[in-house]
């Protein structure tokens, strides 16, 4: 590793306190990172039809996402003449956009259209090419747009797998928003995700997800009337603490499978809950003509995880039918903006709102539901923590908090400067669960 990372993880298991609040630090991962990798800058829903577009920010960069006859296009968002941002927010242009300060017009496709008092400029100003929208590389994945400021970073699918293959196999790309609000946390971005990828801190912050269904396999005699009734605890627990995630619709249909008949034997009493559940789900939606992919299959072929993490701000948790996804976007060294989307799946072809950007609530907001809440409390008070002169580094359980110390890791792998054939491996092997990763092996320090 280059020595130039300074604060670097020199050991995998410590991650320095610098990392999440020192501005050299924070300069490097704005200069290193975020203009090298691939960004979830809009939900397809958000720009349904043609000549829709919004603004994604991140930084000091603003990108325009736009919809157009021929897929999803980007542009950075600045006007050739004198640098004003061409949008602000989102809408929807007729036949392209017109910079507020002198009228210069650019089509859909970027091109410059117009300059006013075109002769008052000398030609070298205003050579072809040379006024249009700067072009930003744009992919769809997953029911999402992606930017990537990088012209020579691959391409989407190659940075993101094996995430991407295992959302398909959930069709993560029919899922629509329910809802989607914002968080302001002052904390650093890092801290932020790193808060949602273990379940070491399940057991303390969410107190009353201690329900021995899903954490416990059952002991001693095993009793399936209490077997089920735990389990139906339990993911009423997670709809009424994620306000979705587990969708009530969802909760209701194991509601109605209560009184099935189950094996004595433990383990075939789980599996066949567990089957007669994905089932119930898989026909109910299926049958109001909705695109859901089988749970039963996905088991079969080792695809049924309950989250996917995407590097490096961006998460998917898919349950049954619906699912929660995370996007982090640091606002500075100690402030990120995250926010969340409740997705769920409507008959196909059923009209959707647009859905629009949250105002963001402050993290003691009592409109959080509760899970979030619980999440939210300790992180400001882990931002001040760090910031103890007693305290140097955080230490890392290797088994349950792996996943930490392999972000970390990449991170540090950007800011070294290290050339993508060494970045791609180590993105595929975060691009995963990272709930129980262990502590791996990126082919780099
Ligand atoms: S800055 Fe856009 S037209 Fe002058
Ligand atoms: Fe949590």
């Amino acid at each position: 590793m280059s020595p130039v990372v300074r604060y670097a993880m020199e050991f995998p298991d410590r991650v320095p306190k610098e990392r999440y609040f020192d501005p050299d630090f924070y300069q490097m991962e704005a200069e290193l990172l975020w203009p090298r990798v691939w960004q979830m800058a809009c939900r397809l829903e958000e720009i349904p039809n043609a000549r829709d577009f919004v603004e994604y920010e991140f930084l000091d960069q603003s990108i325009i996402v736009l919809r157009t006859d021929r897929g999803v296009e980007a542009f950075q968002n600045v006007c050739r003449h004198r640098g004003v941002r061409i949008v602000q927010g989102r809408g929807t242009c007729e036949s392209g956009f017109t910079c507020p300060f002198h009228g210069w017009c650019y089509g859909v496709d970027g091109k410059n259209t117009f300059v006013s008092q075109k002769r008052t400029f000398a030609e070298h100003n205003l050579q072809p090419d040379d006024i249009d929208l700067t072009p930003v590389r744009c992919e769809v994945w997953g029911g999402c747009a992606w930017i990537n400021l990088d012209d020579d970073a691959p391409p989407l699918r190659q940075c993101i797998e094996p995430f991407a293959t295992i959302l398909d196999a959930w069709k993560v790309e029919s899922l629509r928003t329910e809802w989607w609000y914002a968080c302001r946390l002052p904390v650093n971005w890092k801290l932020a995700q790193e808060a949602f990828v273990e379940q070491y801190h399940v057991v303390e912050t969410h107190p009353q997800l201690r329900i021995p269904s899903r954490y416990a396999p059952p002991k001693g005699a095993f009793d399936p009337r209490a077997y089920i009734d735990a389990d139906i605890r339990y993911l009423q627990t997670m709809s009424d603490g994620m306000a979705g995630m587990v969708h009530a619709n969802d909760v209701r249909i194991a509601e109605g499978l209560r009184d099935m008949e189950l094996p004595a034997d433990p383990a075939l009493a789980v599996t066949a809950w567990e089957r007669a559940l994905n089932d119930a789900v898989l026909n109910r939606h299926r049958d109001a003509g909705a695109d859901i992919p089988d749970f039963n299959d996905l088991e079969a072929r080792g695809l049924n995880e309950p989250m996917g993490y995407c590097f490096p701000h961006y998460f998917v948790l898919p349950m049954y039918s619906s699912a929660s996804s995370y996007r982090f976007r640091p606002l500075g060294p100690e402030e990120t903006l995250m926010e969340i989307w409740s997705l769920t799946r409507f008959p196909e072809g059923e009209d959707r709102p647009r859905p629009t950007p949250p105002e963001p609530w402050e993290c003691d907001d009592p409109r959080w539901p509760p899970i979030p809440a619980q999440d939210f409390s300790n992180l400001p008070r882990q931002q001040k923590g760090l910031h103890a002169r007693g305290f140097e580094y955080m230490r890392l359980s290797e088994r349950a908090e792996g996943h930490i110390s392999n972000f970390e890791r990449t991170v540090d792998g950007f800011l070294a400067g290290l050339p993508y054939e060494k970045l791609l491996p180590a993105l595929q092997s975060i691009n995963v669960n990272p709930l129980e990763m262990p502590i791996v092996d990126l082919g780099f320090r």
